[in-house]
């Protein structure tokens, strides 16, 4: 199995099983599953919904003889309305409890966007919280907390900027170990990837086939046609080589599935290796297409737009 290294020189397994949009009833049998395929890095939230089924399964892992616990990699992520130094503690603890676990692998703050303690969900501005209400470096310490108190081995962000991971950084000298984001051939990400390698933070690939949208429309990677060919010469589908390429970019890659076919079909992607001119080939499809925008909290007159989450100008997107 391939692994990364943390700052630390703890490894995280490259290749993991993402549970986003798994539904409750098939989770189990698709951790089961992945485990039994050599998967040991599973990637969760709180607010996937599904964590208590995802640590039936692993009981049933462990019981079994399937897997150690302390074989296994295991993420979870703080939601956005547990930003608040009290909330935080409570909010992992949940998630271990549910998990039926005594600590996490990983603990990611899941946005840089914060929700009144009420709302899992927002429908209007008066359900947010500001940055200024709740700033992300208070966030951040707490989480390190965390880290200290043995609760998670590993504390980092996800969909953090740039700019954002620079401002923890200066703000409390604790450098995430970790930074979670969309990443696939059509969005490849490499300025953020060229900061994460310069401050020694490991980056993991959500939606590394392109997003259940991408995968699923015509205009799908998988329908790409140097994707497509070029797997027809690898021998192997267009879904292990875009994972192979994620991982030939050194992160981690986590797709989700629920199929045991496709379960199987990703983790194999471990043994596709790619050329460099290949690589190359695929470097060459980016189209800097984000499909996970966090339109969530965007609310008219609401503090969040997708210039300030992303610290990005929006047009960049409408001016391909
Ligand atoms: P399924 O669970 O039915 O396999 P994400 O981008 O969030 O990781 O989601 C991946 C999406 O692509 C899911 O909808 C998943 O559905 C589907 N998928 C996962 N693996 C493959 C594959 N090898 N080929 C095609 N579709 C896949």
């Amino acid at each position: 199995m391939i692994e990364l290294r943390f700052a630390n020189n703890d490894l995280i397994p490259t290749m993991g099983i993402g549970t986003w949009l798994s539904k409750p009833n098939e989770v189990y049998n698709a951790i089961i599953t992945a485990i039994k395929a050599g998967y040991r890095h599973i990637d969760c939230a709180y607010i996937y919904k599904n964590e208590k089924e995802i640590g039936e399964a692993l009981q049933f892992a462990f019981i079994n003889g399937l897997v150690k616990r302390e074989e296994l990699f295991i993420t979870s992520k703080l939601w956005n309305n547990s930003h608040e130094k009290a909330q935080i503690e409570p909010a992992i603890k949940q998630t271990l409890n549910d998990l039926q676990l005594d600590y996490l692998d990983l603990y990611l703050m899941h946005w840089p966007i914060a929700f009144k303690r009420e709302f899992e969900q927002v429908k209007s501005i008066e359900n947010l919280a500001s940055l200024q209400d709740i700033p992300l470096e208070e966030t951040w310490l707490g989480m390190a907390e965390l880290k200290k108190n043995g609760l998670t081995k590993h504390i980092g962000v996800s969909n953090f900027s740039q700019k954002k991971l620079q401002h923890l950084i200066d703000t409390t000298q604790i450098v995430p170990e970790n930074n979670q984001i969309e990443i696939h051939p059509y969005f490849q990400q490499k300025k953020m990837r060229g900061y994460c390698k310069q401050n020694n933070i490991v980056v993991t690939a959500y939606s590394p086939l392109g997003s259940r949208h991408l995968t699923k429309s015509e205009n799908g990677i998988s329908e790409n046609l140097i994707i497509r060919n070029m797997a027809e010469r690898y021998n192997c589908t267009p879904a292990q080589l875009i994972l192979a390429w994620g991982m030939a970019q050194g992160i981690s890659v986590i797709p989700k599935s629920t199929n045991t076919d496709r379960i199987n079909e990703n983790y194999n992607a471990v043994n596709v290796h790619l050329r460099p001119e290949d690589i190359d080939a695929i470097n060459m499809v980016d189209e800097n297409n984000r499909q996970s925008k966090g339109l969530f909290a965007v609310l008219p007159d609401g503090y969040y737009s997708y210039a300030n989450i992303w610290d990005e100008d929006p047009f960049v997107l409408l001016k391909k």
